[in-house]
């Protein structure tokens, strides 16, 4: 149960007519956005496919002792933040699976060649294009320990390959090679393809993936309100909220919040406009940012996670530890509101696979609408290809 508060802390900053406004615009943005060849996400995923999924996934468990994942953006970072979300702190026995090149830190690198030396790993690299210069590295470096250690039939059996059906360098070493392969749809892009193999492949490995695909359908549902937080963050821009704070109370969401950071960041900040988004992890932000938020230059809104019930039982002072950190959410959120700052407030009822994945939706949802509010193209990213040809002319 997901509900979303986005009036009680914000409706004093917004002008009502405006409010009103735009959302008689509703048909208008929606119609946009139906008009996008980009939006194949919204889609039924085939069930050949998904059967395929999670064939490979226990061919994975039953035949390596861990997965390594090579990639970056937004093809990737939805099934490491699930990753991360839902296992434990401590003693976590999930299937072992290593995200890897999203730097090109040679420590990092160095560290990692020297942990597989003696592992039995899976390869799997995702790259749309098939030529992400950090993607290319660190599968290359990997390739090289796997050819290393195994005849060059063997190495074939450990590589997965997920990239476009027809373009790209990786899909060419992919039909040459014969290595076992899935796809990125045309009309996916990175950001999106939540529900690609490029996410789905490695959640097959640790969760129930019919739960995962029918949870992000449900998200289809807040197609409304996906639309009025879409309105709300255009409002508040308006007026001069130029930055929106994800603000968390259990640091397992941490990567969740990159994942958004991600879709908003890309989806929405170019031709000069957009929304800067940020995170906070609390409590412990609140002896940091806090300050800036509470007293500092009035340049942002918030979007709380509020996590209603948690299985433990933890104890202090005859109340129970969450609880605790739920009061102080609230006592946050009044606070911020109180000096300026607007507070949008989503509410789960726990913490699950259900929540996360139709929430996933609802974003996706929202960030391609609101980037139509914005007047931009919710699915390209010109902007990330300056700095590529800069690197391309200084590496030769
Ligand atoms: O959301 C996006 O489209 C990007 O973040 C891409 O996922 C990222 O740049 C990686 O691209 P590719 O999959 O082509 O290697």
């Amino acid at each position: 149960m997901i509900k979303f508060d986005f009036n009680t802390y914000v409706d004093k900053f917004i002008d009502s007519n405006s409010y009103n406004n735009l959302l008689t615009k509703k048909d208008e943005v929606i119609n946009k956005f139906n008009s996008y060849d980009m939006i194949g996400w919204k889609d039924d995923i085939n069930h050949e496919l998904v059967n395929d999924i999670k064939e490979t996934a226990n061919y994975i468990k039953n035949n390596f002792d861990l997965l390594v994942m090579v990639g970056i953006g937004g093809s990737f970072l939805g099934s490491y933040a699930f990753s991360k979300m839902f296992s434990k702190y401590f003693n976590n026995h999930n299937y072992e699976i290593i995200y890897a090149g999203t730097s090109l830190s040679s420590e990092y690198m160095d560290e990692l060649l020297n942990y597989l030396e003696n592992k039995n790993f899976c390869l799997c690299v995702i790259s749309k294009s098939g030529n992400t210069m950090e993607t290319k590295i660190t599968y290359k470096l990997l390739k090289n320990l796997l050819e290393k250690k195994y005849y060059q039939e063997e190495t074939k059996k450990h590589i997965i390959t997920i990239t476009d059906k027809e373009n790209g360098s990786l899909r060419e070493e992919t039909m040459k090679e014969g290595y076992k392969s899935f796809i990125i749809p045309n009309n996916i892009g990175g950001r999106y393809s939540f529900i690609t193999p490029a996410h789905l492949l490695p959640l097959a490995i640790n969760y129930d993936l019919d739960s995962i695909i029918s949870s992000y359908y449900d998200g289809e549902s807040l197609t409304g309100e996906a639309y009025r937080y879409a309105v709300i963050r255009k409002l508040l821009f308006d007026k001069g909220k130029v930055v929106e704070n994800y603000s968390i109370y259990e640091e397992k969401m941490t990567f969740f919040t990159e994942w958004l950071k991600q879709l908003f960041g890309e989806s929405e900040g170019k031709d000069g406009v957009g929304i800067l988004p940020m995170s906070t992890v609390h409590t412990r932000d609140l002896h940091s940012l806090g300050q800036f938020i509470q007293d500092g230059n009035k340049i942002l809104f918030e979007t709380f996670f509020k996590i209603e019930n948690s299985e433990d039982n933890i104890i202090y002072d005859n109340k129970k530890l969450h609880d605790i950190n739920n009061i102080v959410l609230d006592s946050v959120l009044k606070a911020h509101f109180d000096g300026g700052v607007p507070g949008i407030l989503i509410t789960m009822d726990e913490l699950s696979i259900q929540n996360i994945s139709k929430l996933i939706y609802f974003f996706q949802l929202s960030a391609a609408f609101s980037s139509i509010l914005f007047g931009v193209n919710p699915f390209n990213q010109p902007g990330v290809e300056v700095y590529k040809k800069e690197v391309q002319e200084r590496l030769g």
